[in-house]
This record gives C-alpha cells, sequence and structure tokens, in this order.
C-alpha cells in the first residue's frame, strides 16, 4: 500500500473519542522513536454529527476521508437513536454511508487468545488453546444495503450479491489463508439462502486458483456453534455482512472482551480502521473504556501501510501489557487500569521500554500493583 501521512480520524459517539485520544497517544509514540510523521485532521460522524450539522456523515467529513491516506474511526451510536424510523437521524446511517461510500468491501477481524486472558474468558480455558483466526466480513453489500421496506404492518429487507462482490472478498480471503495455514471457511445458510448458493459457487471457482488453499462451507447456526466449542479449528472465515457482524461479536467472547477486538476495511482505493465494539454509551466519560481495540486497529492500519516494525513496536507493547495483566476493568474488575492510564503505559513501553515502565507509569498507574 501506499505512504500513510494523512489519517482523518472520526472519534464519533460514546467512548469513541476516548479510546481515540490514546490511539493517538500511542501514534505520537511511534512518530517520535520512528521519526515518522502523521499528520492527524479530525471529523465529525455519528450522533455527534447529527447534533453540529444534522447529518450523521457530513460532506465535510466524507471530504476529508476521500482525500486522506486512511480512516482512523472510534465508535458510533447512541442507544436512543438506534431505532429511529428516520434514516438521517441514526447514527448508524453514517457509517453505512460511509463504508460505501469509500467502497469498503472486506472487513478483517482478527480473532486471537492471549494466553494469559483465557482464564478471563466465560469459555474453559482448554478449548481455548491455539485460538487464531481472522473474519473476513463481506462489508458494502448484502442485507445491509439492499432496496429496504417499511409499510406500517409490513417491512422488507433486500439481500443481493452479485458474483464481482463476492470474487473481490474471496480472493482477498484465500490469499490471506495462503500467507496463513491455508484453511478457508466460507459461512453462509445454502441450505435456505440463493445468495449462499451463488457464494458457494463463486468460491468454488475463486479456488481453483489456490490449490494449496483447503476449502470447507459451514452453516452459520453450526459455525456459530463450533466457534464456542472448537475454536481452534478456524484460520480464515469468510462471510456475508450479517453473518460476519454477528459472528465477530460472539467470537470475542473467546478474547474475553470486545474491548479487544480490532478491524481494518479496505477497498480498492481507501482503508479504515476501527475497533468491533460500539459506543458503550454507559462508559461514556468515566475513562474506562478499553483503547485496546482502537490501538490493535492502528496497528493493522501500519502494517497495510507497510510499517512492519512500527507495527510490531505497538503489538510488543500491547502483548506486554496482556502479559501483565495490565488491563481495564471490563477484564480485570479487580485491579483495573483507566484507558488513559493504558494509553500512558503503552506511550511509555513504546519510547522507553519496560524498564521505564516499573520505575515511572505503572506506580503512576496503580500503587496498588508496586
Ligand atoms: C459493526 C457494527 C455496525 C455494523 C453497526 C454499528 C451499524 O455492529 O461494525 O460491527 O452492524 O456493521
Ligand atoms: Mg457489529
Amino acid at each position: 500500500m501506499s505512504s500513510l501521512k494523512n489519517i482523518a480520524v472520526l472519534p464519533g459517539d460514546g467512548i469513541g473519542p476516548e479510546v481515540i485520544t490514546q490511539t493517538i497517544k500511542v501514534l505520537e509514540a511511534i512518530s517520535e522513536r520512528f521519526g515518522v510523521e502523521f499528520n492527524f485532521k479530525f471529523g465529525s460522524i455519528g450522533r455527534d454529527a447529527i447534533q453540529r450539522f444534522g447529518n450523521p456523515l457530513p460532506k465535510s467529513t466524507l471530504n476529508l476521508c476521500l482525500k486522506s491516506d486512511a480512516v482512523l474511526l472510534g465508535a458510533i451510536g447512541d442507544s436512543n437513536d438506534a431505532l429511529n424510523v428516520d434514516d438521517t437521524l441514526r447514527p448508524e446511517t453514517g457509517m453505512l454511508r460511509l463504508r460505501k461510500e469509500l467502497g469498503l468491501y472486506v472487513n478483517k477481524r482478527p480473532i486471537k487468545v492471549y494466553e494469559n486472558l483465557a482464564g478471563r474468558s466465560v469459555i474453559r480455558p482448554e478449548l481455548l488453546k491455539n485460538v487464531d483466526f481472522v473474519i473476513y466480513r463481506e462489508l458494502s453489500s448484502g442485507i445491509y444495503y439492499g432496496e429496504k421496506i417499511n409499510q406500517g404492518d409490513f417491512a422488507s429487507d433486500n439481500c443481493t450479491y452479485n458474483r464481482q462482490e463476492i470474487e473481490r472478498i474471496a480472493k482477498l480471503a484465500f490469499k490471506e489463508a495462503s500467507n496463513r495455514k491455508n484453511k478457508l471457511t466460507v459461512v453462509d445458510k445454502a441450505n435456505v439462502l440463493e445468495t449462499s448458493r451463488l457464494w458457494r459457487t463463486v468460491v468454488m471457482q475463486v479456488a481453483k486458483s489456490f490449490p494449496e488453499v483447503k476449502v470447507d462451507f459451514i452453516f452459520i447456526d453450526n459455525a456459530a456453534v463450533q466457534i464456542i466449542l472448537d475454536p481452534a479449528r478456524f484460520d480464515v472465515v469468510l462471510c456475508s455482512n450479517l453473518f460476519g457482524d454477528i459472528l465477530s461479536d460472539e467470537a470475542s467472547v473467546l478474547v474475553g472482551s470486545l474491548g479487544l477486538l480490532p478491524s481494518g476495511s479496505r477497498g480498492d482505493k481507501y482503508s479504515l480502521y476501527e475497533p468491533v465494539h460500539g459506543s458503550f454509551p454507559e462508559a461514556a466519560g468515566k475513562d474506562i473504556a478499553n483503547p485496546i481495540a482502537t490501538i490493535l486497529s492502528a496497528e493493522m492500519m501500519l502494517r497495510d501501510a507497510g510499517m512492519a516494525e512500527e507495527a510490531d513496536t505497538i503489538l510488543r507493547a500491547v502483548n506486554f501489557c496482556m502479559e501483565k495483566s495490565i488491563l481495564t476493568e471490563d477484564l480485570n474488575p479487580d485491579i483495573s487500569y483507566s484507558c488513559s492510564q493504558m494509553g500512558d503505559i503503552i506511550y511509555t513501553l513504546i519510547l522507553d521500554g519496560p524498564e521505564a515502565l516499573k520505575t515511572k507509569s505503572l506506580r503512576e498507574a496503580n500503587s496498588t500493583i508496586v
């Protein structure tokens, strides 16, 4: 991918601005350590944009994204507005329009269980060994974008896919599988849905160009069970828009918290990075949110831009926190670090290493641990 300098930052709603602040802190540490320059330009989206501009995706925000090298997004939504019948008053509409306008057709959601956190999941730790897979969620079509009708006593959401929409994401998923464990699982409902049957046909055709990749197909209802019973069987999981949305939230249970799951979306021209979690309005302003999902989304952004060393540095700092149980309250309600303390600690780790932490941030951050 091309160079990464101009980053459109859309903090959004709820805890969005808090997790974004910590992520920018981390990117500033990267900037200082590696001598790279990032130019952050802020835009409004979601409920914040409805309040300020009467539109969940104002033109100025879209234009900002269109002329940036990448977009970093916090979270969108507010439970009060989520069910509004007027499209222009639903914060989520901003998100959906942005994905469409930027042509983001693939959403990558890595699911990796940290060894040290296995005991914090509600799933038995022995089921969580070697869990490391990535969900490829189709993001710009399917039931999210088909014709919608609401006539009072009748409503419908049309689910459509065409060959090209399936083919382009399937190629990327196969490519990913061939760089990983050569295993691709397609999740569908081909025993009922025509769209799923088209997915199967197209995926089988794409498979011919990737003979080293083993493909299997499972139905969504079974996939929902297998993700809990045998999560280590998955490598790359390819799904349509809605199935990918559901399975990725479910998979967060394996990892221990939705607050740990990052995502990266791309199309042919643009890319956007955001945590999988939502805006968690109940936690907004309390400095308790988990910023790791957004920090890891920034890590994905750097990696996609070819900045592997910088990305590895973030990863090492996050892994260190997980290993040493430096966690926010979603993962450890007894001894927890705040959202901003997590940002400070990762900042220090990146710039000065773990030794500095012993003497500085940990003590400042939480005296009960040192
Ligand atoms: C996600 C979210 C969004 C989606 C909502 C906020 C529209 O749940 O990114 O997973 O359904 O795509
Ligand atoms: Mg979701």
